[in-house]
């Protein structure tokens, strides 16, 4: 067991496995940059404050500097005796620079160090995010462009409902990720806010300036409350609540997919780079990429309820339950991107479109019911009137085998008289289709009008 900077009051050591069980530095050294970044910060309010001399602020922020570079060459590993980042980053400046190094930690405590280490991991990561969400848009938003005149059958209730245009289709889920975008740039703005100061939880004596550190560390403001700066870790919840919506749209388009890949629907074809075979079956293509996402889907939902829990019966202020904070919210940042990545190289060069197949299924189903209702009702037909005869007209063309387009002129006229020859023109798919130019709606003219709205959007971010 390794003497620990607070091992003086202790008569004895650690329990080996309790050393292990307490220690965070194998999963917390992912914030080490941020560690080193956050202490030059408060190293320099140190000194600009006259709390320690400007020569051992300089030797520290170097010394630091130093650490950063031997991490990213692989030199510096600590291991488990560091207990964890912060003591592992203290313990090397002292080795390196001395007397300076001890004196780093005046005026701050590991609790506030922590917090702020954090939140700059974060704000990082969710902007990495962002740009992940924007590529994702990006194709697809190109796809839709590709895709206006394809069509695809709507569904409500997995059952064929009323024919869509393929663009408009995808559009559902650029609007879906548009939201996603919105609501991380709104979280960002608690979550880049400075809890540096606060010390363990009441502050400190010294004549600390925390808004001249929090300036240099790029945050927008500081916790107005000690005890909540170091204990709040809502900014984390709202990012896995977040996070967690991302994978309910990623889910969704991947479930789609799934089936849209099936023999059933054929929908589309998944090309060799984002499909896997079959350890038995020979004919097999499975779609493991869309799988993974849905699967995954389940880790996010999963730590944002374990930081919930966390926090619930918390009293105030630091507890150690908060070291859970940082494997939840570091595989929830990770599953996130990998998704978004993944499904983006899916949808780019996993899979084609099978324009016939789409444009075949709509011609041989009943989703243009509700436009022959619709084409009665505009000559004056109460809409509910027309809608039980064309109820009428579908039973009678089940058991005859037929469909819409199928009927006579004849037989139409005998359903109702105010059939005439353009009915036929009325419910051909791409006039179904065409005619839906509500705003919003699949119109060709609308879907054009919002392909033309996704771009400017992605051109000026
Ligand atoms: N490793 C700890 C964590 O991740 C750092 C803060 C420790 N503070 C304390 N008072 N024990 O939360």
């Amino acid at each position: 067991p390794a003497s620990q900077p607070w091992s003086q009051r202790f008569e004895t050591a650690l329990h080996p496995a309790i050393e292990v069980f307490n220690a965070s530095i194998g999963f917390d050294i992912a914030l080490i940059e941020y560690d080193l970044t956050g202490s030059q910060a408060h190293a320099r309010m140190l000194a600009h404050q006259a709390i320690i001399s400007v020569e051992e602020a300089e030797q520290i922020v170097q010394g630091l500097e130093r650490i950063r570079q031997e991490y990213r060459s692989g030199e510096f590993q600590p291991g488990i005796e560091a207990e964890d980042v912060h003591f592992a980053v203290e313990r090397r400046l002292t080795e390196l620079i001395g007397a300076a190094g001890k004196k780093l930690h005046t005026a701050r405590s590991r609790n506030d160090q922590v917090g702020t280490d954090i939140r700059l991991y974060l704000r990082d990561q969710i902007q990495q995010i962002q740009v992940k969400l924007r590529q994702f848009q990006q194709v697809l938003v190109t796809l839709a462009d590709q895709h206006v005149e394809t069509m695809i059958p709507g569904y409500t209730h997995l059952q064929r409902a009323q024919p869509l245009s393929l663009a408009h289709h995808l559009l559902a889920y650029f609007e879906m990720t548009q939201r996603d975008w919105q609501r991380l740039e709104d979280v960002q703005k608690r979550v880049n806010i400075s809890p540096l100061g606060s010390g363990a939880l009441a502050g400190t004596p010294f004549p600390i300036d925390r808004q001249f550190s929090a300036n240099l560390l790029g945050f927008t403001g500081v916790y107005a409350n000690s005890l909540d700066g170091v204990s709040d870790r809502d900014f984390a919840i709202e990012f896995l609540c977040a996070a967690s919506l991302i994978m309910v749209h990623l889910s969704r388009m991947a479930e789609e997919i799934i089936f849209w890949a099936s023999e059933e629907f054929k929908f589309v074809i998944l090309t060799d780079a984002c499909a896997t075979g079959s350890s038995i079956m020979p004919q097999k293509k499975n779609p493991d990429v869309p799988e993974l996402v849905r699967g995954k889907t389940g880790r996010v939902f999963g730590h944002l309820q374990a930081m919930l829990v966390i926090m619930k019966g918390l009293p105030l202020a630091y507890n150690k339950d908060l070291q859970e904070d940082k494997e939840a919210l570091f595989d929830g940042v990770n599953t996130v991107k990998s998704c978004l990545e993944a499904m983006t190289i899916l949808l780019q060069e996993g899979l084609v479109f099978q324009t016939d197949r789409l444009n075949g299924a709509v011609a041989e189903d009943f989703s243009n019911a509700t436009d022959v209702a619709d084409y009665l009702a505009a000559k004056g037909v109460p809409f509910r009137e027309a809608y039980n005869i064309v109820g009428l007209v579908v039973k009678t063309c089940l058991s005859q085998n037929k469909l819409l387009k199928d009927l006579s002129l004849v037989e139409w006229q005998a359903l109702h008289p105010q059939f005439e020859a353009d009915i036929y023109d009325a419910i051909a798919p791409q006039q179904v289709v065409a005619a839906r130019n509500s705003f919003g709606g699949t119109g060709f003219a609308q879907v054009k009008s919002a392909i033309a709205t996704a771009q400017a959007l992605l051109a000026a971010s």
